[in-house]
């Protein structure tokens, strides 16, 4: 099983992942939001790239039963009913819903790996959900940062190597391709201070700085949820394991 991790958005950018299992991580936050979402009972999400795709797509669904949600400059977009806070994705909000949903970095990773055999969302908080769900089916795997603004930023790549130290701990015949040196230095040295960690990154400070230093808390909580969202025809939905 062949692994990689493209630690920025350029890097993946015209790529063709067919035949690969592709794993999108976004920690601060759009990752960690998806599975507090699912968490909480919502249908399913569509992720999209633009705020005028999200609210020509929430048309097509009954209002009632549809939430806007997502973040510009990491604050809720005017007219959406929520922002991109896992503490806003609460099962009173969510149950049931279809989220249409949209983030600066996050979704738009999720967009770029639409080719891939399969499409899934990591997080600290499903580290070992998806670590299992990856073994189980033994096909390469594409690692994808979502970063910042096109660029590196150091908690995708942590979790990424978190990510790989597991898969490699787990099975003696993984291949370590582009990336994957990198990931496991940075797993290695920020693993335990995973709160610290996200506090001293450029996004983290930025989240802190904006009122929302509480999520970066949440965003730690390593394996809070046994939950892997998978793209299935366009929409994100939960997959559970027994990790
Ligand atoms: C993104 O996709 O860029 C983010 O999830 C930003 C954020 O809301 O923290």
């Amino acid at each position: 099983m062949r692994v990689a991790v493209y630690h920025r958005p350029a890097d993946f950018e015209n790529c063709c992942f067919a035949d690969v299992n592709a794993v999108v991580i976004d920690v601060l936050r759009a990752s960690t939001t998806i599975i507090a979402a699912l968490e909480n009972g919502c249908r399913q999400i569509l992720a999209v790239e633009t705020v005028e795709q999200a609210f020509s797509l929430a048309k097509q669904f009954p209002r009632d039963q549809t939430l806007l949600a997502g973040e510009r400059g990491g604050r809720r977009v005017d007219g959406f009913d929520l922002g991109n806070s896992p503490y806003e994705f609460v099962r009173e909000q969510v149950a049931g819903k279809t989220i249409v949903l949209t983030t600066t970095n996050g979704t738009r990773a999720i967009a770029r790996a639409e080719s891939a055999a399969s499409t899934r969302i990591l997080a600290l908080t499903n580290l070992n959900a998806v670590t299992a769900a990856l073994l189980e089916e033994n096909k390469p795997v594409a690692v994808l940062c979502a970063g910042r603004e096109g660029d590196f930023s150091q908690e995708d790549s942590v979790c990424a190597g978190l990510l790989v130290e597991k898969l490699l701990a787990a099975r003696s015949d993984i291949q370590a391709g582009d990336g994957v040196e990198k990931a496991r230095r940075l797993a290695e040295k920020h693993k335990n201070n995973l709160v610290g960690m996200l506090q001293s990154t450029p996004h983290g400070r930025y989240l802190t700085s904006i009122g929302f230093g509480l999520d970066l808390e949440y965003c730690a909580r390593l394996n809070g949820s046994s939950l892997v969202p998978i793209t299935q025809i366009g929409s994100i939905v939960a997959t559970a394991t027994t990790a």
